[in-house]
């Protein structure tokens, strides 16, 4: 069973949408537990302060390293002698390494996930040296705080757990699977709707056309939205020259 403990400002941000997806799912099922730690219960001063002006002056709060810290420390992780393929620390930062699929998985196989929400300018930089924390962003984009990110990352990681999903076999073809293709288009009842009559392969029952018909489609898919993922992706020549007719088309 994974253990997730994320620390936030705003347990309540993400209470809700755990609840309503992952956490509601797996719920009762052993699969999977989440804590929502609240980062203000550590700060000790009277009035719960969490952030400070920064040291070399410019706008924006930064968080304080003592409840940051008093709060990993609560966890009763032995930070000197972790094993990173059983546990991570990982904080929500635009800056970060890119959060994709392959590190999803790779997460998906711990048995202790932290996550760390920051907020305003971000985290005492000495928080990342005291501790084997890694930043991760999900996107060339910036948040107001780690909360979504934090969400995005809890939902992708946790429909990799056998047993989260109903159907864990619909993940495996999903995008960004093994393959590194985008997924193919799908279709569901009725076989005809407003002219547009779902392609004849998927109704044929024949296993092999249909995958064939998908992984072609996923080829052209990928090529039209993320072109770059064919050059890493591992074709056949025959998938090479269906690319090279396709680019000959338009
Ligand atoms: C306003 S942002 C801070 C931006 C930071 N000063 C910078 O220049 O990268 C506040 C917090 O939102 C979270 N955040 C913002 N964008 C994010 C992203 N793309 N991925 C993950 N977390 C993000 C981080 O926890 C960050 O500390």
């Amino acid at each position: 069973m994974i253990q997730i403990d994320v620390i936030t400002l705003f347990p309540q941000a993400l209470a809700v949408p755990l609840e309503a997806s992952v956490l509601g799912r797996g719920k009762g099922k052993e699969l999977f537990d989440i804590r929502l730690i609240d980062l203000r219960e550590f700060a000790f001063d009277k009035h719960h302060t969490v952030d400070d002006t920064r040291f070399g002056g410019g706008g924006g709060m930064v968080f304080k390293p003592e409840p940051l810290a008093a709060a990993l420390d609560s966890l009763g992780i032995d930070y000197g002698a972790i094993d990173p393929a059983r546990t991570r620390i990982v904080l929500t930062a635009a800056g970060g390494k890119p959060f994709n699929q392959e590190l999803a998985v790779k997460l998906s196989l711990l048995e202790r996930l932290v996550i760390i929400c920051g907020h305003y300018k971000g985290v005492d930089e000495r928080i990342l040296q005291l501790y084997p924390v890694e930043e991760v962003t999900i996107g060339d984009f910036v948040l107001t705080g780690g909360e979504p990110a934090a969400w995005v990352m809890i939902d992708a990681v946790l429909r990799l757990v056998p047993g989260v999903m109903g159907n864990f076999e619909s993940a495996i073809d999903d995008s960004f699977a093994e393959d590194h293709l985008l997924g193919a288009p799908v279709y569901t009842r009725p076989a005809e709707f407003r002219g547009l009559t779902v392609p004849d392969e998927l109704q044929s029952g024949n296993h092999e056309a249909i995958r064939q018909f998908r992984r072609l489609a996923a080829i052209r898919k990928t090529l039209e939205n993320r072109p770059e993922m064919l050059e890493t992706a591992d074709l056949t020549d025959d998938e090479r020259e269906f690319v090279k007719k396709i680019k000959n088309e338009k």
